[in-house]
Order: structure tokens, then sequence, then C-alpha cells
């Protein structure tokens, strides 16, 4: 499945989101690759921060922004794609590939309206014979309950037409960036700590088959030969 993840607006979170769901998609065991389509190579970047770190286990990021349709359609599995409006073409042609749009959104009404008009690029982008699902979700959302305007952007994602907005929302998260700086995911920086419980959530929302169950649960336990009822 090919999973894009984009937004017109600069630092949203789509390279943040690309780079730990390509890790937690690797440690769930799926046959995962990213795409990055962005010229700012920013997720490419924190791939090779990873590798210079010798950080197990590697994810494999391929550069594609001069035709990421043909090379896109080379891989099966579970695909991530980075788009950036910096390469608009890049974007329609990943729209058109894409089985589903994910739209991290931060919480201010400039970024509700940066999303709506992206909706609009991806309507007229897409073939008639195209409908990818499109996913929105809060990315650095307030920590504060007080705070209102991130409830207020939840609700505006909800009533926009053709999108399912996710209620499964990032906060704001000091670990969101040192994930970025140092090359690991969230759940391997802190594994019990609320940014990885956040994103743990997320991904279990986008990827269910991949969510392993709980040990105890895996195997039924077998009862013993001198259990088993003779017939
Ligand atoms: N939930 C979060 N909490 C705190 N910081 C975050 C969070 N998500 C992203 N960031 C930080 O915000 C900055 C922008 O994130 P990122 O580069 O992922 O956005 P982007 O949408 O890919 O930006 P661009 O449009 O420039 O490619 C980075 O410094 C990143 O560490
Ligand atoms: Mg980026």
């Amino acid at each position: 499945m090919i999973t894009v993840i984009g937004n017109l607006k600069g630092g949203s979170g789509k390279s943040t989101v690309t780079f730990n769901l390509a890790l937690w998609l690797v440690y769930h065991d799926a046959n995962a690759v990213a795409f990055d389509l962005d010229p700012q190579a920013t997720l490419s970047d924190v791939a090779e921060v990873r590798r210079e770190e010798g950080f197990e286990p590697p994810i494999t990021v391929f550069r594609a922004e001069n035709d990421p349709a043909a090379i896109l359609r080379r891989h099966g599995g579970e695909v991530l794609v980075d788009v950036g409006a910096s390469n608009l073409w890049a974007m329609r042609q990943a729209i058109n590939m894409a089985d589903r749009i994910l739209v991290p959104v931060t919480p201010s009404q400039a970024d509700i309206w940066s999303t709506q008009r992206f909706l609009n690029i991806i309507a007229e982008a897409l073939r008639s014979d195209r409908r990818p699902e499109i996913l929105t979700f809060l990315n650095r959302a307030d920590t504060h309950i007080s705070v209102r305007e991130s409830n207020e952007a939840e609700e505006a994602l909800s009533s926009l037409p053709g999108v399912t907005a996710l209620r499964t929302r990032l906060a704001q998260r000091m670990m969101f960036r040192r994930s970025f700086s140092e090359g690991l995911a969230v759940f391997e920086l802190e594994p019990s700590g609320k940014a990885a419980w956040e994103f743990n959530r997320l991904a279990s929302v986008l990827y269910p088959q991949f969510v392993k169950q709980p040990a105890a649960r895996r195997g039924q336990r077998q009862p013993r030969r001198e259990q088993i009822p003779e017939h």
C-alpha cells in the first residue's frame, strides 16, 4: 500500500511522521520502504544520521524526485512517501499513485486554510479513476487542556468533506524534535514516554494489520500430552 504523507504547509511534521512510521513498520515486521520527494531531503538526511550512528534496524529511503511514478510502481509492501510543496509536480505524481494520503495538520487557522488548499490540489490532480482515502490528524497539538485551539482545529478538520479526521493526535513534544536530531524513533528514545504512546496509537490506527498481539495471547498454550483426552 502506498501512503503519501503530505501537506502544503511547511513544518507540519511530514518528515518526522514518515521517519517514525517507517521505523514502526520495520519493527512490526512489515516490508517497508520510504521515498523522499522533497528537494530539502530531510528524510534522507535523518536516515543518513541513523546509518552513520550505526543504529539498528536501518530504514530504506529512496530519493525519487525526478520520476516518482515509475519508481514507486516497482515497490510492493508498505511504501511511505514524504512530499513537500517545494516540488508540486512530484506531489501531483505521488497523489495519483497513492492508496491513501495522510495529512498532518498543526493546530492553527492558517494550517486549516492551507489544508483546504491542499485538498483542492488533490482533487485537481487526481485522475478520474483514482480515489485515495484522505486522513488528517493533528500534529504538534497543545498539551495543556485549557488551550482550545487544538480542539477547534480538530473540529474544523472533521467538518471538511471527503476526509477522515483521525482523533489520534501527536502533541508538541521535545521527543519528536529529538527523534529527528538523533536519528531515533520516539519509541526508541523513550519507549514508555508520552510521545511513544501517542505515536504507537497513531501507527496502530493506520496499520492495524501489523499490530502485534500481546505475548500471552500470541500463541495459545498447547495442552500437555497427558491432558489431551483419549477417545
Ligand atoms: N509533534 C511534534 N512535537 C515537537 N516538534 C515537532 C513535532 N513534529 C515535528 N516537530 C518538529 O518540527 C519541525 C518540522 O518538522 P518536519 O521537518 O517533520 O516538518 P515537515 O512538514 O516535513 O516540514 P517541511 O515542509 O519543511 O518538509 C522539526 O524541527 C521537527 O523536529
Ligand atoms: Mg519535510
